[in-house]
C-alpha cells in the first residue's frame, strides 16, 4: 500500500513537489554536499573569489524557459556560494556581527520549513506561537523584566527598533493612531548618541515623523552618550516646543560595542516622560553571564529591549526580538481586525501585537539552541569570545599597535603603530589577501580598524593568525 508522497498525485509538478525517495535521495545528496563545503571554506579563504562579471554572464544563461535537474542546481548553487560570499562561518571572521550558526538553529530552520507554520495567529499554529512567546518570557525574565513583559520575534533588530519607537509614539499621545504626527502639539522628536546604529533615520522617516526628529546626542569621548549632552538637548527641545517621545540607549554599539549610561538615560526618560528604549542588538546576549551581565546594569528599567538573537546568540540570520514591559501597548499600537483571519486575540494572536502579518517560526532557532546550551551554554560563548577579544589586544599592544575603545563587549577599535598607513587602505590590503575579514570604521572622529569576535569556534589560534594578517597588511 502507498501513501500520499510514494507515488506523484496526478495534476502535480513533480519537480516542485517530488515523492518521498526522490526528496530522500536529494535531501541526503544536500546535506553532504553542505558538509563538504563546510570543510572547504573552513580552509580556504574568508573573503569572495568570485569573478562577478562571469558570473553575471552565467546567470544571465538562466532564463527559466527549459527546467534544469535539480542536483545540477543544488550542486551549482552550493559551490558558487562558496565562492561568492564572506564566510562568517570561518573561523577568522572577526567581522561585523554576522555570527557563525550554532546548529540547533539550523536544525530549527529545516523544521520551520518543513511544517512551514504560519504564525499570525495562535488558532492555526498553537505550538509556535506558544514556544515563541515562552522564549520572549524567558529572555525578559533573564534580562530583568517584570513577570507581564511580554513581546515578540521581529524580521531583525531594525524592526525591534522600529516597534519601539512606534510604541512610544503611540503611549505618548493617545490620538497617534489615528492621526499621525498630526496629533502632536508640536515636532515629536528622539534621543540616540550619535554612535548609536542610524537605521534609526530610516525609521524616523518611516514612522512618518521625518529624520530631523532624530537627535543624534553627542558622546563623552569614549563612544557613549553624554548624560549631559542629553539633558540639555532635552531642555533646549522642549523650549522650542519639540516633544520627546523617546530615549533610546545604546547597550554595544555597533562601531565600538560601547554601552551609554543605561541608569542615568532611565533617569532622564522618566524625568522627560519619554518611552525608554534599550537597543542591546549585540550587547543584550550578556544576560546569559553572570560574570558579565553587571555592564547592562540599568537595562532592567528599560520600557523595551531590543535584542537580536542573529547577532550573539548566534542563530541563523535574521532573528531579532522586541521585549516590552508593556505589552497593551504593542495591541494599541498594531491591533487591527479583518473578517477572513480565524481569531484577533491580542494575548496569543501576533499579527495584532506586531508589524508583520504573515510571520516565519523564527524563535525555533532561539528555542532550540537555549534548550540544547542552557543559559550556562551561552555564558560560555559569550565569555569565550570576551577572552579572545582581551587577547587579541594583549597580542596587539605587544606588537605596538594600539586599541582606542574600552568595551566589555568582544570588540576592539584597533589603530596601527604609529607611521605606518591609515586603517582603510590598510584593511582593503588584509581583505584582499583573504586571510581574515575585519572591517575599516570610525569610531570619535578616528579611523579605525573594527575586529570583532562573532564565531563561537574561534580559537586562540586564529587570533594569532589575525594578529600576523594585520602584520603582513601593515605598510610603513
Ligand atoms: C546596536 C545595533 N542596533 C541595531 C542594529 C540593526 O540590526 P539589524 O541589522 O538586525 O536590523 C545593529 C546592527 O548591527 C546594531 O549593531
Amino acid at each position: 500500500m502507498h501513501d500520499h508522497n510514494d507515488q506523484e498525485p496526478i495534476g502535480s509538478v513533480p519537480a516542485l513537489f517530488p515523492i518521498r525517495q526522490e526528496r530522500q535521495r536529494l535531501d541526503d545528496l544536500l546535506t553532504q554536499e553542505l558538509l563538504d563545503a563546510a570543510v572547504r571554506v573552513i580552509a580556504g579563504p574568508v573573503t569572495p573569489t568570485i569573478d562577478l562579471a562571469a558570473f553575471r554572464r552565467e546567470l544571465a544563461g538562466f532564463d527559466f524557459t527549459e527546467p534544469r535537474p535539480i542536483d545540477e542546481l543544488l550542486a551549482w548553487t552550493v559551490a558558487r556560494m562558496e565562492e561568492g560570499v564572506v564566510h562568517v562561518t570561518h573561523p577568522r571572521y572577526f567581522g561585523l556581527y554576522n555570527p557563525s550558526p550554532t546548529f540547533p538553529a539550523q536544525c530549527a530552520d529545516r523544521i520551520a520549513a518543513s511544517f512551514n507554520p504560519q504564525l499570525a495567529t495562535s488558532t492555526t499554529s498553537p505550538v509556535p506561537v506558544e514556544i515563541e512567546a515562552h522564549v520572549i518570557r524567558a529572555v525578559a525574565r533573564r534580562a530583568g523584566l517584570p513577570p507581564q513583559a511580554g513581546g515578540h520575534f521581529t524580521s531583525c533588530g531594525s524592526e525591534a527598533n522600529y516597534t519601539a519607537l512606534v510604541c512610544a509614539l503611540t503611549r505618548c499621545n493617545g490620538h497617534f493612531a489615528t492621526m499621525g504626527s498630526r496629533s502632536f502639539e508640536g515636532p515629536p522628536v528622539f534621543y540616540v548618541s550619535r554612535e548609536s546604529h542610524l537605521a534609526w533615520l530610516k525609521i524616523a522617516h518611516q514612522a512618518g515623523i521625518g529624520r530631523s526628529a532624530v537627535r543624534l546626542v553627542a558622546t563623552d569621548g569614549c563612544g557613549r552618550m553624554d548624560p549631559d549632552a542629553l539633558s540639555r538637548t532635552l531642555i533646549d527641545d522642549r523650549e522650542r516646543g519639540c516633544v520627546p517621545v523617546m530615549i533610546a540607549a545604546t547597550a554595544g554599539t555597533t562601531n565600538a560595542g560601547m554601552i551609554d549610561p543605561l541608569l542615568d538615560c532611565a533617569k532622564l526618560a522618566r524625568f522627560a516622560r519619554a518611552w525608554y528604549h534599550v537597543d542591546a542588538a549585540w550587547g543584550g546576549a550578556l544576560i546569559a553571564s553572570e560574570r558579565l551581565r553587571h555592564v547592562l546594569d540599568g537595562i532592567e528599567q528599560a520600557d523595551s529591549i531590543t535584542i537580536d538573537a542573529h547577532k550573539w546568540f548566534a542563530t541563523t540570520m535574521g532573528c531579532g526580538m522586541f521585549i516590552t514591559r508593556h505589552p497593551e501597548v504593542l495591541s494599541s499600537a498594531f491591533q487591527v481586525s479583518t473578517t477572513f483571519m480565524p481569531s484577533n486575540l491580542p494575548q496569543v494572536d501576533p499579527y495584532v501585537t506586531s508589524i508583520q502579518w504573515s510571520r516565519r517560526f523564527l524563535g525555533l532557532r532561539l528555542f532550540l539552541s537555549l534548550g540544547a546550551a542552557g543559559w550556562v551554554g551561552y555564558a560560555q560563548h559569550v565569555e569565550h569570545s570576551t577572552e579572545l577579544a582581551a587577547l587579541l589586544r594583549q597580542r596587539l599592544e605587544r606588537c605596538g599597535w594600539s586599541v582606542i575603545n574600552d568595551s566589555p563587549l568582544a570588540v576592539l577599535c584597533i589603530k596601527p603603530p604609529s607611521g605606518f598607513d591609515k586603517a582603510r587602505p590598510l584593511v582593503s590590503r588584509l581583505l584582499a589577501a583573504g586571510r581574515a575579514w575585519v572591517a575599516a570604521a570610525m569610531f570619535e572622529g578616528e579611523e579605525i580598524i573594527r575586529a570583532c569576535v562573532t564565531n563561537g569556534e574561534s580559537s586562540e589560534h586564529d587570533v594569532d593568525e589575525l594578529v600576523m594578517a594585520l602584520e603582513a597588511a601593515a605598510v610603513a
